[in-house]
């Protein structure tokens, strides 16, 4: 006997990456960013007034969108705060499929996005990506003839980091029937000389919805706080319908301001991270591992017996993400840490490739 309904009790639930409560882990598994945030984070936090908890926060958070659109330049109406990106996924899902609607996607890409299709009884469509973690040219009319009315696209693509250009989304989302979300949560880590941005597009495309979190580029993972950005007819709908009453909570509209005010501390460590990750992939290509070209803050590195390293490294207190599906069970993804972190990964992965493999 179960309450759950039919598609509920079918499902299995998404699998987290390890959060180990010890504190000297290093920690490469869940791609958050190694460093603090800003201290302007701090200050607000501790001059945060408990007593104004009593209140219920401000419900759409409209300072906070305020701040969001006029740094892209975009109008208020054109945003919506969600808590975390992950909640941005799931309002998309219930605000734009029904039951039995297809749910399109990349195959691989981000593990949440069939999960939140089969909570709400959709039919997945995954289209594999070609070799080099790109979308093949009949991504849309795949989907089109599938029937998908939204479609998830991860970009910069996770887990292999791989770019796809503005003119390749321009492209789906022309051709697309169906709302196309894509999935920005590892955008601030690119390389800014490639000039990448993908809000211009919105102004001709009625049906993308941009994805964003402070999660990962404002290292905020605890606080759950991201924002859909699109047009008007995409976000209104979420803001005044389908999202919670109060979604994002006083602390976190508050910190994430301050946190968005000092983006030139963020742009620091964005600075940081890339340099990191270019080292990190150029010390795993010496030692003869292929590695993606990531424009993230993870790289995707093809070793041999990746399993057995995932394993070996977790006993060094070493965690990274290992993902034994197929296309995937050959590489562990790996996020980029502090020049010490990376160091210590790069020596253990040195050390097991010294000692004889399981049974030999
Ligand atoms: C591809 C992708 N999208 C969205 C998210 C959501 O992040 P959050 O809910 O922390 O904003 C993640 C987190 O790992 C992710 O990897």
């Amino acid at each position: 006997m179960t309450y759950e309904r039919a598609n509920v009790a079918r499902m299995s639930g998404y699998v987290y990456g390890e959060q180990p409560a010890e504190r000297d882990i290093v920690k490469l598994n869940t791609n958050e960013n190694p460093y603090p945030p800003s201290p302007a984070v701090f200050r607000a936090l501790s001059l945060f007034d408990a007593a104004d908890l009593r209140r219920y926060p401000p419900a759409t958070a409209d300072e906070l969108r305020r701040l969001v659109a006029s740094r892209y330049g975009v109008e208020t109406d054109n945003v919506v705060v969600t808590n975390g990106g992950d909640e941005g996924l799931r309002l998309a899902v219930t605000t734009f499929a029904d039951p039995g609607n297809v749910f399109g996607t990349a195959k691989p890409s981000y593990s949440l996005y069939p999960v939140l299709a089969a909570v709400q009884d959709c039919v997945l469509a995954e289209i594999p990506l070609d070799a080099d973690w790109t979308p093949p040219d009949d991504f849309a009319s795949r989907l089109n003839a599938a029937g998908a009315r939204l479609t998830c696209l991860v970009n910069p693509h996770a887990p292999s980091g791989v770019l796809i250009s503005r003119q390749a989304i321009a492209m789906i989302a022309e051709h697309l029937d169906g709302v196309l979300l894509v999935d920005e949560a590892y955008v601030d880590f690119v390389d800014p000389g490639l000039g990448h941005d993908l809000v211009p597009l919105l102004r001709k495309h009625e049906n993308l919805l941009l994805l964003r979190t402070l999660s990962k580029g404002y290292a905020l993972a605890g606080l759950r706080v991201g924002f859909l950005i699109g047009n008007e007819s995409l976000i209104q709908p979420i803001v005044s319908k389908t999202r919670d009453s109060f979604n994002v909570d006083a602390i976190a509209q508050s910190l994430a301001g301050a946190a968005l005010n000092d983006r030139a501390y963020a742009e620091r460590r964005w600075e940081d991270i890339r340099r990191e990750r270019d080292r990190l992939t150029e010390a795993m290509r010496a030692r003869d591992y292929r590695v993606a070209d990531s424009q993230a803050n993870f790289v995707l590195v093809r070793v041999p017996r990746a399993g057995d390293v995932f394993h070996r490294l977790r006993q060094r207190g070493i965690f990274v993400r290992y993902f034994d599906q197929p296309r995937l069970s050959d590489c562990l993804r790996v996020t980029v840490g502090t020049p010490e972190q990376n160091d210590k990964l790069l020596d253990a992965m040195d050390k097991i490739a010294e000692e004889p493999s399981d049974g030999g």
